[in-house]
């Protein structure tokens, strides 16, 4: 079994693209809806509370487990690497194909607040991007938003200017969308920004790499997602999210 974990339903983004790219594989996606956002909690909250869900994943059977949370990838990954001999499967901000794309030379980094203050990510810029003017840029908003379902409208389009308006000015014209409940709201962001941006989003390439390893194939491969927080609303949330998805939804209650 292949276990995914986020914060909430960001990471069905990504569970989207493991599905239909692995048909053979079960899967066990754990929201962690009732700790939800982790972008505001602190390093050792942030790493306490994956371990704890790690473990119980591993439990379960996972073979590979997916941080389809940029938050949790950035701060804790590492540690879970040292830790668990199970491989674990990251998500970062995408910084080295935005470096890639962009010509004018500035990008915008959306991430959560955990991620761009840790070590991993100031790493990652000073690898990919030395020449380049990085503007980074906390979007805690967009993680309520979509965690409410609510993907376009006022409040959308006031958090979308309140959030880019100042990296758009400053001449950006390549946005990374650094965590993954923000894809969601990628149709309004491409609406309200000029046509000329580029949207970096690396859920797509973290299924790719899951291909690489050996997983154990199941005659019958289940898509299980639970959440600590409220089924029915998960439920109904992964519906209006990612549609096409067959799943069963049970509640997890963990310490
Ligand atoms: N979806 C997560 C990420 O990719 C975390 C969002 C949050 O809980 O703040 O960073």
């Amino acid at each position: 079994m292949i276990g995914i974990l986020d914060s909430g339903v960001g990471g069905l983004s990504v569970l989207r693209e493991v599905r239909s790219l692995l048909p053979q594989q079960s899967i066990t996606y754990l929201g962690d809806t009732a700790w939800c956002p982790y972008g505001n909690k602190s390093h050792p909250q942030i790493i306490k509370r994956t371990f704890a869900l790690c473990e119980y994943l591993i439990t379960q059977g996972a073979e590979l487990i997916v941080l389809a949370c940029n938050s949790a990838t950035i701060v804790a990954i590492e540690a879970l690497r040292a830790h668990y001999p199970v491989p674990f499967i990251g998500m970062e901000p995408g910084i080295k194909p935005a470096v890639q794309v962009t010509q004018s030379g500035v990008i915008g980094v959306l991430a959560t607040e955990a991620s761009l203050s840790g070590d991993k990510f100031h790493r990652l810029v000073a690898t990919h991007a030395l020449d380049i003017r990085v503007i980074t840029q906390p979007c805690p908003k967009f993680v309520h938003l979509v965690e409410q379902g609510t993907l376009s409208g006022p409040q959308v389009t006031h958090a979308i200017h309140e959030y880019t308006s100042a990296m758009l000015k400053s001449g950006a014209d390549t946005l990374i969308l650094g965590c993954s409940h923000y894809p969601f709201l990628r149709p309004a962001l491409e609406k309200i920004t000029p046509p000329h941006i580029h949207f970096i989003d690396t859920g797509a390439a973290i299924a790719r790499h899951i291909a690489d390893h050996r997983l154990t194939s199941d005659k019958s491969p289940e898509t299980h997602i639970l959440t600590t927080g409220d089924v029915q609303q998960f439920s109904k949330l992964t519906s209006q999210l990612t549609p096409e998805l067959q799943a069963t939804f049970s509640p997890l209650s963990l310490p």
